[in-house]
């Protein structure tokens, strides 16, 4: 089945009691037993609830895998993957990666004995260097989050293999339209759902999918017994949103070339981070692995001062100002006081983020509108 018609039909059936042909709203938290332990499979809403379970088989399709798990938001995913671990245990991650799991890894897990490394992973020699003999995690932005950094699956898979230790994906940007790392070796894939996976940034949710049993089994049992499972309301916008996520990504990538190519060329306009350009450093991984380049844009005004970067944001009218990303509509962000703030200035700096950096999230507007919009901001 072609990706499409798998974003609309795979992992759904219509309700067996009614034949009502969007999954209903199971808005319940218990389930009636005929006799003790004599159910229909749904015992408690934490454990099971027939929306989620048609989100997360949905979820699985989409990523060609066997298994999903829903959250209730994608931190609630990561944290669910880091119980893997065990203290003395150690993760290599990427140093250009989302704020919040920054902090989740060096404010809450390096507190219980986990160690993180965080390397520039579009370099895997770097990655290889760190592996030691405790290493059992290795976790994988791409692209990263702002710097639009391409990582190559596959050859973190390989390493990751030779130390015996997992390989996550944080697959947000890309979504499976545009990457499928289960196949590139990946162990297991993650979202923040509330990204482009729901679309029209109205909740917020998280999955992992996986195609190991066992590993599912573990996750699965973290999933119930920490209790961070998502709604059965939040589960039926996000299986809304999956069925248009193909033709939503297709334009989200179409905008976000004419929006790139009209910043590079802009004379006020220094850097541009996207990883259609040809001169990109990851461009040819990008092109390997990936079947379009995304609707991320990060960008340096010439003179690299936060002053007019803040300038420009304030000028936007299309681009709100908002966190998040992903979503139908255009916003714009700044990393350094929003969504990357809790990773240090030193850290940020190291890792090549500028204070001045803006990052945009095209949305699926008419380009020329977005266009203009950037051409008054920026001046
Ligand atoms: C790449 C990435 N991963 C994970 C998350 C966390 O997801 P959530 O906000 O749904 O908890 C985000 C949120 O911005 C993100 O951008």
């Amino acid at each position: 089945m072609k990706f499409g018609t798998k974003a609309i039909h795979a992992g759904v059936h219509p309700d067996p009691s009614t034949g009502a042909i969007m999954t209903p709203i199971f808005q319940t938290s218990t389930y009636v037993q005929r006799s003790p332990g004599d159910h229909k499979g749904f015992e408690y809403s934490r454990t099971h609830n027939p929306t989620r379970t048609q989100l997360q088989d949905a979820l699985a399709a989409l990523d060609n895998g066997k298994h999903g798990l829903a959250f209730a938001s994608g931190m609630a995913a990561i944290d669910c993957i880091v119980k893997l671990l065990q203290p003395g245990d150690e993760v290599i991650s990427t140093n250009d990666l989302y704020g919040g799991s920054y902090r989740l890894f060096t404010k809450v897990y390096a507190t219980y004995g986990i160690k993180f490394h965080f390397v520039p992973m579009h370099d895997m020699t770097a990655v290889q260097a760190a592996v030691t003999e405790r290493t059992k995690l290795i976790w994988v932005e791409t692209p990263t989050n702002p710097l639009l950094n391409v990582i190559d699956i596959a050859a973190a898979s390989a390493v990751a293999k030779k130390a015996g230790a997992l390989l996550v994906v944080d697959n947000t940007f890309a979504t499976p339209y545009l990457q499928t790392p289960l196949a590139l070796g990946a162990d297991m894939v993650m979202y923040s759902l509330t990204k482009y996976m729901a679309g029209h940034s109205d909740t917020v949710m998280g999955a992992v999918v996986v195609n190991n049993d066992e590993l599912h089994e573990r996750l699965s049992f973290f999933q119930n017994a920490c209790g961070g499972t998502p709604g059965p309301q939040d589960c039926f916008l996000v299986l809304r949103g999956l069925k248009t996520l193909h033709i939503r990504m297709q334009r989200h990538c179409e905008n976000g070339r004419q929006v790139a190519e009209y910043l590079k060329a802009h004379p006020k306009v220094d850097k541009v981070y996207w990883p259609g350009f040809p001169d990109h450093p990851n461009h040819e991984i990008a092109a390997r692995q990936m079947n379009d380049f995304g609707g991320m844009i990060s960008f340096v005004l010439k003179g690299d001062r936060k002053e007019d970067a803040v300038a420009t944001l304030e000028k936007f009218q299309l681009f709100s100002l908002a966190e998040s990303l992903g979503g139908v509509e255009s916003l714009s962000g700044h990393p350094a006081t929003m969504t990357h703030a809790s990773i240090p200035a030193e850290q940020r700096r190291t890792a090549g983020l500028s204070d001045s950096l803006i990052r945009l999230s095209v949305g699926i507007e008419d380009a020329e509108d977005l266009i203009e919009d950037l051409k008054q901001a920026i001046g």
